[in-house]
Parts: C-alpha cells; sequence; structure tokens
C-alpha cells in the first residue's frame, strides 16, 4: 500500500514539475528580437507605442494568457493570427516580458516645455 502512494505522489510530482517547466519566465532580450523579427513592430510601433496601423502595447492591460490567447486568435481580423507553428508560448511569453518593460511616458506636467 505505501509502496502506491509512493509511486503516486511520485508521479503527481513529475507532472507538476514538468507543468511548470512548459513556461519559464520571460526573457526579455529575446522577446525585443522576436517582437522585431516577427514584425510586430510594424504595426505596433518599436516601442509598443501605436501607431495607425496597431494599437498601443506598452502599459498592456492583458494578463499573460489572455495576451497569448489575443495573439492566437485575434477576434477582428485587423491583425494576423500568429499560431503556435510559428511562435511557440515560450516566446509570446518573451515577447510579453519584453512589453512589460517598456516605461510608462512621462506625465504632462513633468515635460517643462508643456508648461510654458
Ligand atoms: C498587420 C499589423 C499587425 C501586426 C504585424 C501585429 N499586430 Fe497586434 N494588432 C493589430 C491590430 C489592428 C490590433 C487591434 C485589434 C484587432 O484589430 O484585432 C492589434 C491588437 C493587438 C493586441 C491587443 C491590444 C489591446 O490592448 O487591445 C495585442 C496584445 C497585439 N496586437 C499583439 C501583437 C504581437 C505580440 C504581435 C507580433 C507577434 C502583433 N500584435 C503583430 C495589428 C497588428
Amino acid at each position: 500500500m505505501t509502496k502506491y502512494l509512493i509511486l503516486i505522489s511520485l508521479l503527481a510530482s513529475l507532472l507538476t514539475t514538468s507543468a511548470f517547466a512548459q513556461t519559464k519566465a520571460g526573457d526579455v532580450t529575446n522577446g525585443k528580437r522576436l517582437y522585431e523579427k516577427d514584425g510586430c513592430y510594424q504595426c505596433h510601433g518599436y516601442v509598443g507605442q501605436g501607431g495607425t496601423a496597431g494599437p498601443r502595447l506598452a502599459q498592456i492591460r492583458f494578463p499573460l494568457a489572455g495576451f497569448i490567447a489575443f495573439v492566437r486568435n485575434p477576434p477582428s481580423g485587423g491583425m494576423p493570427p500568429f499560431r503556435a507553428k510559428v511562435l511557440s508560448d515560450q516566446e509570446l511569453t518573451d515577447i510579453y516580458a519584453y512589453i512589460k518593460t517598456i516605461p510608462e511616458p512621462k506625465a504632462a506636467k513633468d515635460i517643462p516645455l508643456l508648461a510654458q
């Protein structure tokens, strides 16, 4: 009986560790590289500032899972879908980590020229 319990707990720990191993914390440098290589910048701007072709991504409100779901299947057709063959979950996690590092813009009151 205890043999089985040990086996079961071993299996359970194997399963949980492999689930965690699937996506590591995002790698910002690789995320920036992929953001440029896979063309996100073409519509969203080099620092995610947005433009005529795509909205702002800096200060993104989506959690990681929502971000991945969106990029895999953008609802409106304004953005091409990026399937798992093109960008893996890990690669999208890296891109997300990069987007998260983009600093907030200065408030208008902190720009001296605007106060003149
Ligand atoms: C051809 C232009 C284009 C490219 C390339 C593109 N996007 Fe988009 N993206 C859009 C448009 C347009 C929207 C607005 C929503 C829509 O129309 O589906 C959008 C929306 C988004 C959103 C939702 C933003 C929000 O807050 O609503 C995310 C996240 C996003 N894009 C991520 C990416 C990532 C990551 C890449 C690169 C892998 C990428 N996009 C490449 C055009 C593009």
